[in-house]
C-alpha cells in the first residue's frame, strides 16, 4: 500500500517516522480550509463531520459541568457514570455484558483504535485489515512497528468483505485482524456471517478481533449488524471495541470515544493513556453521559436526515453515467467509481481529479488514494443540503468538461 502523504524522511526523526504517513483526509480538509480563509467559495465534500448542531441536551451537560467547576483531572480512564452509560449502552444494543473495569474512556475512537495497536501489535507481528479503508486503521498498525496485511473488497460485490479472504491471510504471525464496518469510505456492512467464520478461525489461532464501530449507529436500513454479540460468543477474551460519540451524536470536536475489552487489556491501554494524554476533558465527558444514556432521537433525526441527503446526491449523480457510485449501508460517504473520466492524456489520476475539481469548480473531496483505492472518489454528504446541490452541481459541470 502506498503512502499518499509520506512524512518527509529525515535522519532528525524517529526511525518509525519513515512507515508513517500524515492523514491524507486532513491534508484535503485543509487545502480547503486554506482557501476557504482567502475568501473562496468552497463546496467542502472532504470532511467526514456531521454539519448538524451538538444536541442541546448534551451541550447542556456540558455546561452544567463548568458550572459545577467540574472540571479538574478525573480518573485517567474516565469516570464511572460514563463507563456505566457504555455498558449500559453495549447491554441495550447488542446484549453483551461489559462491567466498568473492562471499558477506558478515549479522547475518540481514534484514540481507543490507538490504544489498541500500541499495546497489542509490534515488530514481527502482522495485523489483517482491508482495503479500501480508513487510513489511520493502517498508520497505526505501522506506528506499533507492525506489518499491515489487506484484505481487499471490490465495488463489484458491493465492498462486501469475504470471511475466506481474511482467512486466507492468516498466518502463523498474524496477532489481530482490525475491521471497521460501517466502513469509512464505503459505507459497506461486514455480515454478521462472515464475521462468525473470521472470529472461529481467530479464537482457534489466539488472534485478536478489534472492530471499529465509530459508525455503527448510521446504518440506514434494518440489517442485522450485532458484531460486539458475534464476537462475545466465540472469542470475547480476544476482542476489542471501539465506538465514538464523533459521528453518531455530532460531536466530533469534544473527543469522546471508548474502548472495551478484557479487563488485562484495559489496565494495559491505560497505561499507555496515563502517560500520553491521560483522561478525556471533564466536560466532554458529562456531556458523552447525557448523550449515551438521553433520548435518541436527534441520532434518528440526523440518521433520517443522512438517508434523504444520500439519496438525492445518489439521484443527481446517476445523470452522469461516468459516475458509478452505490448507495451505501452505513457511514455518509458517496465512494464513486470514475476511472471512466481518467485517461493518459487527461486526467490521469484521481488525485489529479480531485485537485483540478478544487481549483477549477472549488469543490474539495477525497480521491481514492487517501483510501488505498485509486479510481475513486469520496464525497461526504454530512454537507448542508443547498451546498451539497451545488457541490453535485459543479462536480457534474467538471465532468462533463473532461
Ligand atoms: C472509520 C473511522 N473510525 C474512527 C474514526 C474516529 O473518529 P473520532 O476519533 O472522532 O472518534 C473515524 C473518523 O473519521 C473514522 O472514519
Amino acid at each position: 500500500m502506498r503512502n499518499l502523504y509520506p512524512v518527509r524522511p529525515s535522519a532528525r526523526l524517529a526511525a518509525r517516522m519513515s512507515a508513517v504517513a500524515t492523514s491524507p483526509t486532513m491534508q484535503v480538509a485543509g487545502e480547503a480550509e486554506r482557501l476557504r480563509r482567502e475568501d473562496v467559495d468552497i463546496v467542502d465534500l472532504s470532511i467526514g463531520e456531521p454539519d448538524f448542531p451538538t444536541p442541546r441536551h448534551v451541550k447542556t451537560a456540558a455546561i452544567e459541568a463548568i458550572e459545577r467547576d467540574f472540571t479538574r483531572y478525573t480518573a485517567n480512564s474516565g469516570v464511572l457514570e460514563l463507563k456505566q452509560a457504555v455498558c449500559a449502552r453495549a447491554l441495550a444494543d447488542y446484549g453483551v455484558e461489559y462491567t466498568p473495569a473492562e471499558v477506558i474512556i478515549t479522547a475518540g475512537g481514534k484514540q481507543a483504535l490507538y490504544n489498541a495497536a500500541m499495546t497489542l501489535y509490534g515488530p514481527g507481528d502482522e495485523v489483517i485489515t482491508h482495503a479500501p479503508g480508513w487510513p489511520t486503521l493502517v498508520e497505526q498498525i505501522r506506528l506499533a512497528g507492525a506489518t499491515p496485511v489487506i484484505a481487499r473488497t471490490h465495488a463489484e460485490d458491493g465492498f462486501a468483505l469475504h470471511a475466506e479472504s481474511v482467512i486466507a491471510l492468516m498466518g502463523p504471525r498474524t496477532r489481530a485482524v482490525v475491521l471497521n464496518s460501517p466502513c469509512n469510505p464505503t459505507g459497506a456492512l461486514v455480515s454478521e456471517a462472515d464475521l462468525a467464520r473470521i472470529a472461529e478461525e481467530a479464537a482457534a489461532r489466539d488472534v485478536w478481533m478489534v472492530v471499529d464501530l465509530c459508525y455503527e449507529r448510521l446504518i440506514y436500513d434494518p440489517t442485522p449488524h450485532n458484531l460486539p454479540r458475534v464476537l462475545a460468543e466465540r472469542l470475547r477474551d480476544r476482542t476489542v471495541l471501539c465506538g465514538s460519540a464523533s459521528k453518531a451524536y455530532a460531536m466530533t470536536g469534544w473527543r469522546c470515544g471508548w474502548m472495551l475489552g478484557p479487563a488485562d487489556l484495559v489496565e494495559a491501554a491505560g497505561a499507555v493513556q496515563s502517560h500520553s494524554t491521560s483522561n478525556v476533558s471533564s466536560i466532554t465527558q458529562k456531556a458523552a453521559i447525557a448523550a449515551l444514556a438521553g433520548s435518541t432521537e436527534p441520532v434518528e433525526f440526523m440518521l433520517h436526515e443522512y438517508r434523504e441527503r444520500r439519496d438525492r446526491l445518489f439521484d443527481w449523480l446517476a445523470a452522469e453515467p461516468r459516475l458509478r457510485g452505490l448507495k451505501p449501508a452505513g457511514a455518509f460517504y458517496l465512494f464513486v467509481d470514475v476511472s471512466e473520466c481518467l485517461s493518459p492524456d487527461g486526467v490521469r489520476t484521481t488525485t489529479e481529479f480531485a485537485q483540478r475539481l478544487l481549483d477549477e469548480q472549488q469543490v474539495a473531496l477525497t480521491p481514492g488514494e487517501a483510501f488505498d483505492a485509486p479510481g475513486f472518489i469520496r464525497i461526504s454528504y454530512a454537507a448542508a443540503p443547498h451546498r451539497l446541490k451545488e457541490g453535485a452541481r459543479r462536480l457534474l459541470d467538471f465532468v462533463k468538461r473532461l
